[in-house]
């Protein structure tokens, strides 16, 4: 049997939706079983919180295979290793834990390195594991859509840097091929989408299929951080999201490759079909 942490989240979702169209059984551990969204019959659902170690345990009952996947939280890596570890107690044989590009020995950025951390972490269980390591997601241009709705434009302090941002529902179906399949043991995947871009093209592709000129305004460092801490609360996560996109403005997410198409079997979703999917979010109100 296997576990989702994650699910009702991107990710976790979208490798919830390949499971139940591979007819594969699965259990989720979700903290709201309303926020499901995807089909739930046969499925079981375990209520509960990552933070309770006695729900965690009741989850892990006859599990061999588990998928890691949270939100970036302060309390991230601790919970996630967490349950790594409670899982390796209960008898699971393989943990894929989706993780960042940017996860390596020299990271410096608090989410890369925690991840890299939990990935060393998970290395040392005794258990089979798999580290998914995403570019950019398509789905963080949703943040923007309101923007793009109301001024046709978007700002970010991403300069002139290039990514080849990767559809989250395509890092959740790699999810579902690796905790159903075979081979995958001991690989940290470096998953990218199909073409890596400036975000000068991200906003032509996006207005090609919205059928209107979308511009990318390059923001400073110090107005894109004025500006998310009027919608970022934590400290914490406003210094954490700042040092990454410092990041990836020095070039850290210009990698493109095979991996996600090879392992999925089709290409990899584009940024147009992202688009269309997602049109009604970019459309300015009537
Ligand atoms: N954004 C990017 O461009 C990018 C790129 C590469 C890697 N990543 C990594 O991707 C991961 C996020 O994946 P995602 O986008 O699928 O996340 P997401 O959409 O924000 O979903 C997070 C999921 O984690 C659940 N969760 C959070 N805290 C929990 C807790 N204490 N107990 C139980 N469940 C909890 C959430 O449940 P609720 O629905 O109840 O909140 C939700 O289902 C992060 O580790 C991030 O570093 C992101």
């Amino acid at each position: 049997m296997i576990l989702l942490t994650g699910a009702t989240g991107r990710v976790g979702s979208s490798a919830a939706k390949a499971l139940s169209r591979a007819g594969v059984r699965f259990r989720a551990l979700v903290r709201d079983p309303d926020k499901v969204a995807f089909d739930s019959d046969g499925v079981e659902v375990v209520q509960g919180d990552l933070n309770d170690p006695a729900i965690v345990e009741q989850a892990l009952q006859g599990i061999s295979r588990a998928l890691i996947v949270m939100g970036n939280h302060p309390d991230q890596s601790q919970l996630e290793r967490q349950f790594a570890s409670l899982a390796a107690d209960a008898g699971v044989s393989h943990l894929v834990k989706v993780s960042s590009m940017e996860a390596a020995p020299d990271a410096t950025a608090t989410l890369p390195k925690n991840h890299y951390d939990t990935e060393q972490y998970i290395t040392e269980l005794g258990v089979d594991w798999t580290f998914l390591r995403p570019n950019y997601y398509m789905q963080n241009m949703l943040m923007y859509a309101g923007a793009i709705a109301r001024t046709n434009s978007f700002a970010l302090p991403l300069g002139t840097a290039k990514t080849a941002m990767i559809d989250a529902r395509d890092v959740g179906e790699v999810a579902a091929v690796v905790l159903t399949g075979e081979g995958h043991a001991g690989q940290a995947y470096r998953l990218t989408g199909p073409t890596m871009m400036d975000f000068h093209e991200v906003a032509l592709r996006m207005g090609a299929v919205l059928e209107r000129s979308v511009s990318y305004v390059a923001q400073s460092p110090e107005a894109f951080r004025e500006v998310l801490g009027q919608f970022i609360q934590s400290a914490w996560q406003l210094d954490a999201v700042c040092e990454l996109f410092a990041e990836i403005a020095a070039g850290s997410l210009e990698e493109q490759n095979s991996t996600t198409a090879d392992l999925l079997g089709r290409p990899a979703l584009d940024l147009e079909s992202f688009t269309r999917q997602f049109a009604g979010a970019f459309q300015p109100a009537d």
